[in-house]
């Protein structure tokens, strides 16, 4: 494994251990779900899970069977997670929220990119972070913003979203990339479940559709949250009961968002992103 770390791996936290990043052995037959969070990261590992096995439902937790590749574990070692890797059947699977520089294997391996309108993953981080248990905000040592203006000034702050899509849009047209708009999904989920069969070259057998698309619609999903939560390392919810799966909705940042706050999420858009995605996002105006 090696010590020297190029700095593009990106700086190491919880939730992004670049050691990992740098020694990570991708193969060809690898699929990774490239996401800024809360853009339907958790609904693609589903639906990836459910069109490799054709419906099955035994699993204890998704992140067991479709891991998130750049996360730290509190009990494993980085040489373990990546034994753990190793051992993997073909095809393996994983989530990540790296941008095209971070992603290992980013030109060979399998992408499938799910986008959402960063007003509506604003609000959703919101939430995510509002129905964090107290215990694990102690355990991660974050704290809970004191309004939603505190909470929005951080999110622009942070910028994963403008990252995210910026790097990962001069590469769609590559013939390893899978590009889906979480919206498109909401209104019909059955042409993107044929658009993946056809990239991965896989089959989704008539038989098995209806069951496929039961598991992967966001009411199965709710009912069975506790499979698709995040936990810690001794298996407890890092979230409130029942609220990782939300409300799953397209446009829910009109409750939220100010008309200033929509406009600067807008704006800085439009600075950071060329015309043909944002007319790709539909998020000219
Ligand atoms: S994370 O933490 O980045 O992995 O979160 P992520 O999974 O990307 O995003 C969570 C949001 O996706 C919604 N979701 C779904 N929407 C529609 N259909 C299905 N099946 C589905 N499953 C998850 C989830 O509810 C979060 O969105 P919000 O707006 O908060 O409800």
């Amino acid at each position: 494994m090696s010590n020297e770390l190029d700095a593009k791996w990106g700086q190491p936290s919880l939730m992004h251990d670049p050691n990992i990043l740098a020694n990570f052995n991708a193969r060809p037959t690898d699929i990774l779900i490239t996401t800024a969070p809360k853009a339907g990261t958790t609904w693609m590992q589903q639906i990836l899970y459910q069109l490799k096995t054709g419906g099955e439902t035994e699993f204890q937790l998704i992140d067991d069977v479709v891991p998130w590749l750049e996360i730290q574990r509190a009990n494993k070692s980085v040489s373990e997670v990546l034994e753990s890797f190793e051992s993997l059947p073909n095809p393996r699977i994983f989530k990540t929220h790296c941008t095209y520089e971070q992603t290992p294997g980013a030109d060979t391996v399998n992408i499938i990119l799910t986008s959402r309108d960063p007003r509506d993953a604003c609000i959703s981080f919101y939430h995510h972070m509002m129905n964090m248990t107290d215990q694990a905000c102690e355990k991660i040592g974050i704290s809970k913003p004191r309004s939603f203006d505190e909470y929005f000034v951080q999110w622009m702050e942070f910028g994963a979203w403008y990252r995210n899509v910026a790097s990962w849009w001069p590469h769609i047209n590559d013939t390893n990339v899978l590009w889906l708009k979480y919206e498109d999904m909401k209104k019909d989920l059955e042409p993107a479940l044929n658009q993946i069969v056809e990239f991965l070259q896989w089959q989704l057998p008539e038989s098995n559709k209806s069951k496929v698309l039961e598991y992967c619609s966001f009411q199965w999903m709710k009912k069975h949250s506790l499979k698709f939560t995040h936990h810690d390392e001794n298996g407890v919810p890092y979230f409130k009961a029942d609220t990782f799966i939300r409300k799953g909705m397209v446009g829910d940042h009109k409750t939220h968002l100010s008309s200033t706050q929509e406009k600067e999420i807008l704006d800085r858009a439009v600075n950071d992103l060329p015309g043909d995605c944002l007319d790709f996002l539909r998020l000219s105006y």
